[in-house]
């Protein structure tokens, strides 16, 4: 197996807010994403998706635990300091309005990007900002005009376009297609797919679209206030979901023809991440919950999930009581 290129060890991240309990918006979430592969990270919103994507490329600090990529420490250097080294790991926002200068041509904007992985002191490959164009299904013309006369779904192709010319090795994308029109959204997604597993990048793609990661993602992480509750290939988790909270999840998403958008709203309100339910998180909303679950908190367990309702054994993941 090909080591992974990210790896996300037992990382807790918070938010400090004056005369009150820090939220902890990430809990202790361990997560490899390798070359090439595609992880879909989906949760209700508020679980911490966005605290974790910018913790992975270097925004924001651990408090605990670590994050290696390719090998190295990722750690923040200062406020809007980014190491040199982490220009391998490339986001792309929900956004695509905010994320491009509205005053610059596009091929400028794109030739910032090739910029960037030359300053790394990498030997351009002499791919021109119009052939990156070309890559994202734009026109070479495009390089000549300005965001504005585009529409979301181009605009963010553009975004993707600038983030390949820094040749990254780790692409991730914060929602970056819940901005868009539905006919541009699969587009998107597809293309993003297709252009970091051709680069052999890794792509971290956090959507609240069930539809769209199902049909993009190699392996599925379900995160619930701060903790990866389940993970596993895109078939396991999307056909055979463990966790009472997966199975909540898919059990509210519209299916009959496999697609779906995450429920806004699940049964029972989603609890303060400054002051988490004892024991396992989901407890209190959990259908399948016993004493133990209100006690101890389910650790990752070997078969991907964080349920006391299962053990891992020899022969993959056991399960102990019925989940319903
Ligand atoms: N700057 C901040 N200061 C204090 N709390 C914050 C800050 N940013 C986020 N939080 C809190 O941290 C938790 C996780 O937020 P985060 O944005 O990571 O969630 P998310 O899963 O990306 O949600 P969404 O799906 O809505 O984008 C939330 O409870 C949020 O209110
Ligand atoms: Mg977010």
């Amino acid at each position: 197996m090909t080591p992974p290129l990210l790896t996300v060890s037992d990382l807790v991240v918070q938010y400090h807010r004056s005369g009150a309990p820090p939220v902890r918006a990430v809990a202790g979430v361990s997560l490899d994403v390798g070359p090439g592969e595609v992880v879909g990270l989906v949760g209700e919103s508020g679980c911490g998706k966005s605290t974790l994507a910018r913790a992975v490329c270097g925004l924001t600090a651990p408090a605990e635990g670590r994050i290696d990529f390719d090998g190295t420490p990722v750690r923040p250097l200062g406020v809007r300091r980014r190491d040199p080294a982490l220009t391998r790991v490339q986001m792309v926002f929900q956004d695509p309005y905010g994320s491009l200068n509205p005053r610059r041509q596009i091929g400028a904007q794109i030739a910032d990007g090739i910029r960037t992985a030359a300053e790394r002191g990498e030997p351009t490959d002499g791919t021109t900002p119009q052939q990156y164009l070309t890559r994202v299904g734009l026109p070479e013309s495009a390089a000549a005009r300005y965001p504005h006369e585009f529409s979301g779904g181009q605009r963010q192709r553009i975004a993707i376009a600038r983030a390949l010319a820094a040749r990254p090795r780790l692409l991730v994308g914060d929602e970056p297609i819940s901005a868009l029109d539905a006919s541009a959204q699969a587009q998107v997604a597809t293309l993003m797919r297709s252009l970091a597993v051709e680069s052999g990048a890794g792509l971290l793609f956090i959507s609240h679209d069930l539809s769209v990661v199902r049909l993009i993602a190699d392996r599925i992480a379900v995160m619930y206030l701060g903790r990866i509750v389940e993970t596993g290939s895109t078939a396991e988790v999307w056909d055979a979901p463990r966790h009472p909270y997966t199975k909540a999840l898919l059990a509210a998403v519209p299916r009959a023809d496999g697609a779906g958008i995450l429920p806004t709203e699940l049964p029972g309100d989603v609890p303060d991440p400054a002051a988490p339910p004892a024991g396992c998180r989901f407890h209190p909303r959990c259908p399948a919950a016993f004493d133990r679950c209100a006690r101890e908190e389910p650790q990752l367990i070997a078969g991907g999930v964080a349920c006391h309702l299962y053990a891992a054994s020899d022969h993959g993941l056991q399960p102990l009581r019925s989940p319903h």
